[in-house]
């Protein structure tokens, strides 16, 4: 089940952008100031991958698992598919609002502020969801022969667009970000 390992993994680096954005959340409810531009960077790197690499996969492993017979499995994959679509959303707005912020548009911090904190609640609330619930029932569930599939459906790393050339930036990106932000 490497694929699992992998978003496992993809969810540990996410969980520590989260905690450094959590930081800067903490830093506007005192009134201060965070580096917009990194903080734009951060939430613009997380969804930028989860759409590149992470959804794709999670998506295409939920459908391989999906109608197992276990309803509570189908329960989570659906909540699971739709809040990838309200992630995207909502980190589009956060991006959005920072433009503005950095283009001098009238932006009152109190909204943003909540609009970040409710952004990063559903992020750790999808985390817990993944995590706590839906991994160890596809670990529970699934079958060999349902892994072997998954694993030969999965794009190959010579694929251009999901390569390993692009996840490398990625990973370049990724340390950068959380070097500069601390
Ligand atoms: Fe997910
Ligand atoms: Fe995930």
């Amino acid at each position: 089940m490497t694929v699992l390992n992998d978003l496992h993994q993809d969810h540990v680096n996410l969980n520590k952008l989260l905690a450094v954005l959590d930081s800067k959340l903490e830093e506007l409810k005192q009134g201060e100031m965070p580096n917009f531009v990194l903080l734009g960077d951060a939430v613009d790197y997380i969804s930028g991958y989860a759409d590149a690499y992470h959804h794709p996969l999670e998506d295409q492993m939920y459908e391989t698992f999906k109608a197992s017979g276990c309803p509570e499995l189908d329960e989570a994959i659906i909540r699971c598919i739709n809040e990838h679509k309200q992630l995207k959303q909502s980190s589009h707005e956060i991006i959005e609002a920072v433009d503005c912020i950095l283009n001098d548009a009238v932006v009152p911090m109190d909204q943003f502020t909540a609009k970040l904190e409710r952004f990063l609640d559903e992020q750790i609330e999808h985390l817990n969801l993944e995590e706590g619930t839906l991994f160890p029932l596809l670990e529970e569930v699934g079958t060999e022969a349902q892994w072997r599939i998954l694993e030969a459906d999965l794009p190959k790393v010579d694929d251009p667009l999901f390569g390993e050339k692009q996840k490398q930036r990625y990973m370049d990106l990724y340390t950068e970000l959380l070097r500069d932000m601390r």
